[in-house]
């Protein structure tokens, strides 16, 4: 196993792959293990220093995640977030108690105590809290070196045994300091160097593919999409043409979306394979309105026609895929235990009857990673730039039934609005931007008559991960232009309206 510097043992927190996220942005490479990894394990990756995540639970609570308790007799650092923090005073004798409010939100940070963690960092920077218990007493032989208004305990350590811990998560984005506060750690505590960048990991993942593949052949869902593009870049400078790129057109893509993205394959030199399989998905999603349900159909079906190509060609025993972070941990738990939002088409594994093996190597990265990737390996930046689309395509934004007119509607109405955004600059400064076709039916007036029409939805949101994000300030003018221009050129729509919800409580798609 390789020397990972910094080993995150995960208690199901949405935000512990953020942890690991922050420390490659130092050039410190880390490792997310389930809480519940034996030390054997632990110590065999030969880390500087160990971080244990939030996660949703209660220290106190019967069904609660406790490591094994000797993690924290190995004389490395520790550093302890939230639920992580209630562990460490727990184990080491303090007291852990629910609060009487649950702290969500901003909170101020008054440092008690000089302490290396937070060298360089402001006295009264803002910081993240989001839990519902509190450490009540610390355990003998920590102290005190940050309060917040509501939480005393805002920050401990032990600086003997080289143990921190914060009630507040130095991970997210509202934590004004906190990639700084992480740095510390990883460097300074634990005396890591920064010694990880893009281009190892390139070089790393191509190295693991051929390892991985050996001289079998690699099948390769494409959909001209950065996530997937990237993949097929690095299998071909991988494996060459052991890979079997292919682009399912299953009806469901937006307008002008197959011919662009088999002129860029061309462009790349790369044989891309395009199987129409358009009425297979439409067929299937006919009089389909649960959204879970699409998500479902949809999967299903990508197997089905993936399985029918690899037939057609000897020696595939593997299927890549662009399945990326932020998918996997709203999809299920992975590593952990956190929550399941939505099940995202391309992470719930392989059927029993397909044995084929994944290849992910996005898995653990982001979107904004994934495209300083995609530079490092040579991609033109325009196709860098594309917004992200979601594997079901716009099943996902037309709400209800699916069916041919309907998408239509939406290729129109979705086509006008990326032409305005194009136009005025919008499209690069926004993280993602589509139309949603509603199933709402409002009356209107056009000329001297009455309609009765359908509603879109212009969703414009600005993100850095997708894992949370806010709707977009676009000017009114051009919401106006939009909004006109769908009315006037999209027959079957008489009314526009615009999405001012962000993520959470919302998601940035509808379904
Ligand atoms: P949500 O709607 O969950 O979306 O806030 C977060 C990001 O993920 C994209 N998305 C998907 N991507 N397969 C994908 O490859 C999917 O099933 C899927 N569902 C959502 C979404 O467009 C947004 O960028």
């Amino acid at each position: 196993m390789k020397h990972v510097p910094i080993v995150v043992l995960d208690f199901g927190s949405q935000y512990t792959q953020i942890i690991a996220r922050k420390l490659r942005e130092s050039g410190v490479y880390s490792e997310i293990v389930p809480y519940s990894e034996s030390i054997e394990d632990i110590m065999a990756r030969t880390p500087k220093g160990i971080i244990l995540s939030g996660g949703p639970a209660s220290v106190y609570a019967e069904d609660s995640y406790h490591p094994d308790a000797t993690v924290f007799e190995l004389g490395l650092p520790i550093l302890g977030i939230c639920y992580g923090m209630q562990l460490i005073s727990q184990h080491f004798g303090g007291s852990v108690i629910p609060a009487d409010h649950h702290e969500y939100g901003k909170a101020k940070l008054d440092f008690k105590k000089e302490n290396p963690i937070f060298k360089d960092t402001t006295d009264g920077q803002i910081v993240w809290m989001s839990h519902g218990d509190k450490v009540e007493n610390i355990p003998a032989g920590f102290e005190q070196i940050a309060t917040s208004e509501n939480s005393p305990y805002a920050a401990i350590a032990n600086t003997d045994r080289n143990v921190y811990a914060f009630q507040f998560h130095p991970e997210v984005y509202h934590s004004d300091e906190g990639s700084k506060l992480l740095k510390n750690f990883a460097k300074h505590i634990c005396g890591c160097e920064s010694t990880w960048n893009m281009g190892s990991f390139a070089k790393e993942q191509i190295n693991k593919i051929k390892k991985q593949v050996g001289d079998k052949k690699v099948l390769c869902g494409v959909s001209g999409g950065v996530d997937s593009s990237v993949v097929a870049t690095l299998l071909a400078e991988a494996i060459g043409d052991q890979l079997v790129p292919v682009f399912v057109d299953n009806g469901l893509l937006r307008a002008n979306e197959r011919p662009q993205v088999e002129a860029m394959f061309k462009a790349r030199g790369v044989p891309l394979i395009t199987v129409d399989a358009s009425e297979q998905f439409l067929t299937k999603l006919e009089g389909v309105t649960d959204p879970e349900t699409k998500r479902k159909i949809i999967g299903e079906t990508f197997i089905e026609v993936f399985d029918t190509e690899a037939k057609k060609h000897d020696g595939i025993e593997f299927l890549a895929q662009g399945t990326l972070y932020t998918d996997v941990i709203e999809s299920v738990s992975v590593k952990g235990p956190s929550k399941t939002i939505k099940s995202h088409h391309n992470v719930g594994g392989l059927p029993d009857w397909m044995t084929f093996e994944l290849i992910e190597p996005l898995r653990e990265i982001f979107k904004d990673e994934v495209r300083l990737l995609g530079l490092e390996l040579g991609l033109p930046r325009d196709m860098i730039g594309r917004h992200p689309f979601p594997g079901p395509g716009l099943a996902i934004r037309v709400m209800g039934d699916v069916n041919s007119p309907d998408l239509e509607i939406l290729r129109k109405a979705d086509t006008i609005m990326l032409d305005v955004l194009h136009a005025t600059g919008y499209y690069d400064k926004t993280w993602q931007a589509f139309t949603v076709l509603l199933n709402v039916k409002s009356v209107g007036v056009m000329g001297d008559n009455r309609t009765y029409d359908n509603t879109v939805c212009v969703r414009i949101v600005e993100a850095t991960d997708g894992m949370t994000a806010t709707f977009a300030y676009i000017p009114h003018d051009i919401l106006e232009t939009i909004s006109r221009r769908i009315i006037n050129e999209v027959d079957g729509i008489n009314r526009v309206v615009y999405d001012i919800s962000s993520k959470p409580p919302a998601t940035i798609e509808w379904e």
